[in-house]
């Protein structure tokens, strides 16, 4: 066997960056935590001042803070000692109401990881593993890395997309957001559309509660309804809009799940679909969004659908081909690719 020298040098590289990456998610969510990218916003420090404007300890700190100095997320001048977070550095870790921020994706990594074992198990058993099984970085993480992504585009861009559909929610329109989660894409809407109503339907008990509690907060209580319900049971009709969203692939029947939307919709109602970006072919997807998609779909999406009634398992990869026919098969008659982004397909169906 002659090994060529340089591709194994280029692999064991790669090898490095991805151990890297892997532990340096639990490096992230500590700094997410404790308020560690926040307090650097303000400007340089040292490890001893910022142990002391964090109330941390320094020795521990500055471990961290040289780990993250290695990775690229904080800046460090070798001159004064003293850590930084750059502009950019500070837009993706420090603001929550950034378009791009990052911690969120970490914590939803981490709590998908510590599912490894039973998941593990899964493949020779070919059990499933409920959303609701996993340990709760999941639901706050996965919350946080989408509500960003949610409030970039969901209304500016996405609703504008769909035929109609904004100019109803602006009048006043009874939504459903089924599979919502805590709720993030529901409270988006309902800020946006003072005139609509708004019921959120979830499976999952602790997420529901949550979500009722956020729009307690936010002030929202009477225009916002969050429910525990199945996405073929959700009560209620006569909706002029249903949105989905990153959630029909993780459901067991989502043919069964389309045809009770089809039923809960007016006649002249839209249902949107957000899904993640992908491509109909594997080959196609090989790519480092597609390495996040199907990693994440091992640990999450393909469990839970596989726990479901039928257990279709579409995978947070389907594609088009497959969304067209998941929602044909229920019986719209129309459905199209409305608009996307790098990371989201978002499709218009109608009865
Ligand atoms: C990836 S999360 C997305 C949550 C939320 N839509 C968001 O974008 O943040 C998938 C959600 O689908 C929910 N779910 C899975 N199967 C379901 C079903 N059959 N009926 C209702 N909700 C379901 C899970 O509980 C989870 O909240």
């Amino acid at each position: 066997m002659a090994l060529d020298m340089d591709k194994l040098n280029a692999f064991v590289g790669r090898f490095v960056t991805d151990l890297g990456a892997a532990v340096h998610a639990g490096m992230v969510v500590i700094g997410e935590r404790l308020g560690l990218y926040k307090a650097l916003a303000a400007g340089p420090m040292t490890s001893a001042e910022l142990a002391a404007q964090t109330g941390t300890d320094e020795r521990y700190l500055r471990e961290w803070l040289s780990s993250q100095a290695a990775g690229g997320y904080i800046t460090y001048d070798a001159a004064t000692h003293k850590f930084s977070l750059s502009e950019e550095q500070a837009f993706t870790l420090a603001r929550e109401d950034s378009p791009a921020y990052l911690p969120g994706a970490f914590q939803l990594a981490l709590g998908a990881l510590a599912a490894v074992p039973r998941i593990a198990d899964s493949f020779r058993s070919g059990a499933g593993m409920g959303w609701h099984e996993h340990d709760d970085g999941v639901f706050h993480g996965c919350e946080k890395f989408f509500r960003p992504g949610y409030a970039a585009n969901l209304v500016s861009s996405w609703i504008p997309a769909l035929h109609d559909v904004k100019e109803k929610l602006e009048a006043g329109a009874r939504v459903a957001d089924v599979g919502c989660g805590l709720g993030a894409s529901t409270l988006l809407m309902a800020k946006a559309f003072p005139k609509s109503q708004f019921f959120g339907f979830d499976y999952h008990e602790k997420s529901i509660a949550a979500a009722r509690g956020a729009a307690e907060r936010e002030g929202f209580a009477s225009r916002v309804q969050f429910q525990v319900a199945k996405a073929k049971e959700f009560p209620g009709g006569d909706y002029d809009f249903v949105a989905v969203f990153d959630c029909l692939h993780d459901m067991g029947d989502p043919i069964g799940a389309a045809r009770h939307v089809r039923q809960a919709l007016r006649p002249d109602g839209t249902w949107m679909i957000v899904e993640p970006y992908a491509h109909d072919e594997l080959k196609d997807n090989l790519n480092p969004v597609g390495r996040v998609y199907y990693s994440f779909s091992t640990l999450l999406c393909t469990p839970c659908s596989r726990s479901q009634e039928v257990g279709l398992c579409l995978g947070a990869q389907a594609g088009e081909s497959r969304m067209r026919s998941v929602v044909t098969s229920a019986g719209f008659s129309r459905f199209r690719r409305a608009t996307e982004t790098p990371f989201n397909l978002v499709y218009e169906a109608r009865p």
